[in-house]
């Protein structure tokens, strides 16, 4: 999902836009940004988050490697209340996954214009990809990830936090890198129409799969079999027994699993693997926001039937960042793909964007 900041574009799952603003003049913006009040150990609410407003400097000594830019777009993406928790394994596995500080801005990738740089790479308008915060601006250190976009690519600059960014990279290296699919076989995909999901399904269709994948209503089913190609789909929320819906939509077996939700969903998916089943663990949303339902498959299915399990994260996926760009600008040019976007608009709209992704309101 994708914010707007900026007035002339806006999305979710997780994007936001902040209202467009003439370029300022003057020494110093106020920057309007979205803050936790405290650490969320549950499920978030919207009392969890507050707007602060600080006076932001525009100067940057000359010989000074940070830059500030304007965002456009940012990303919001269930993974980040794993950095608002006072603990988890995000926090002390990966150097970039620090818990935030109740207060100050949150981190998250996106797309903006830039203000002020004294860098020879960034000129000031360049647009750009990176790092930025769910705020109306960004300070960017250097070292932190921020890269020009390319103009000649020609797509809305929300495809550059969706589709052609984060989303769109774990979705293909999730399920070419990691799965290691082959045409004919049989894809599973859970939180289908959620901004990786509904990608990881399209790529396994144009690779020549079979795929099912379940989502939380039947709008989001429906879009899924008539819109997207999937072969089949169901609601999970009206099976009683999940396990028998895999067997109505899998009777052969799972070969290939992309796991965005966990718990019981995962539990279920892994005791209907066929033998030498692959299974990237992409997230596991529903254990984000409580414990108590953590996945506990039966493991000796995993020995006998000699599944792999792997989790992985972006990082992981650079090698094949050319393969993924090169293979998704052309299958989007040639209408092969579809990219879903929700989008919300202004720095206001992030908490309650954010916390309907827990509840399933997003589609893309
Ligand atoms: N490994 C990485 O590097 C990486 C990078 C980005 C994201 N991720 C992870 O990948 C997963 C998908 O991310 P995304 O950005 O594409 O989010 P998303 O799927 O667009 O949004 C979340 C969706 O998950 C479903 N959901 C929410 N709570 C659920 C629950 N308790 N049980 C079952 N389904 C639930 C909802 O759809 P329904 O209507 O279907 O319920 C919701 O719309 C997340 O777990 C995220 O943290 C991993």
């Amino acid at each position: 999902m994708h914010v707007t900041l900026h007035s002339s574009a806006l999305f979710s799952s997780p994007f936001i836009i902040v209202p467009s603003q003439k370029v300022p003049t003057k020494m110093e913006v106020k920057n309007k940004y979205v803050a936790i009040k405290a650490s969320i150990n549950g499920a978030p609410e919207e009392s969890d988050f507050e707007i602060k407003v600080e006076n932001l400097s525009l100067i940057v000594e000359p010989e000074s490697k940070v830059v500030v830019v304007k965002n456009l777009f940012v990303s919001i993406d269930p993974y980040q209340i794993n950095w608002m928790k006072s603990q988890s394994s995000s926090q002390t596995s990966i150097r970039y996954a620090n818990a935030i500080t109740p207060g100050e801005v949150i981190d998250t990738y996106g797309v903006g214009r830039m203000l002020v740089s004294h860098r020879p790479d960034f000129k000031k308008d360049d647009l750009e990809a990176g790092f930025l915060t769910w705020g109306e601006y960004s300070i960017v250190k250097e070292g932190s990830l921020l890269n020009k976009l390319d103009p000649s690519l020609a797509f809305p600059l929300s495809y550059h936090v969706g589709v052609l960014g984060f989303s769109g990279l774990a979705a293909y290296g999730g399920f070419f890198k990691v799965c290691k699919p082959k045409p004919g076989e049989k894809v599973l995909v859970f939180a289908a129409s959620g901004s990786i999901g509904h990608l990881v399904g399209q790529y396994a269709k144009l690779l020549g799969c079979y795929v099912a994948g379940s989502a939380g209503s039947q709008e989001k089913v429906n879009f899924l079999k008539e819109k997207l190609g999937f072969d089949d789909a169901f609601n999970y929320k009206l099976e009683a027994n999940l396990k028998s819906a895999l067997k109505r939509c899998f009777p052969k077996g799972i070969d290939v699993y992309v796991d965005n939700v966990g718990g019981k969903m995962l539990e279920t998916a892994l005791s209907n693997m066929n033998s030498l089943g692959r299974v990237a663990i992409c997230g596991v949303i529903s254990e984000y926001t409580n414990a108590s339902t953590r996945a506990s498959p039966e493991m000796l299915d995993i020995v006998y039937k000699r599944i792999s399990i792997q989790g992985f994260l972006i990082a992981d996926l650079m090698t094949v960042y050319a393969d993924f760009l090169s293979k998704t600008v052309e299958y989007l040019h040639d209408g092969k793909l579809k990219a879903i976007e929700d989008i919300s608009q202004g720095v206001e709209s992030i908490p309650s964007a954010f916390i309907g992704m827990f509840n399933g309101d997003n589609i893309g």
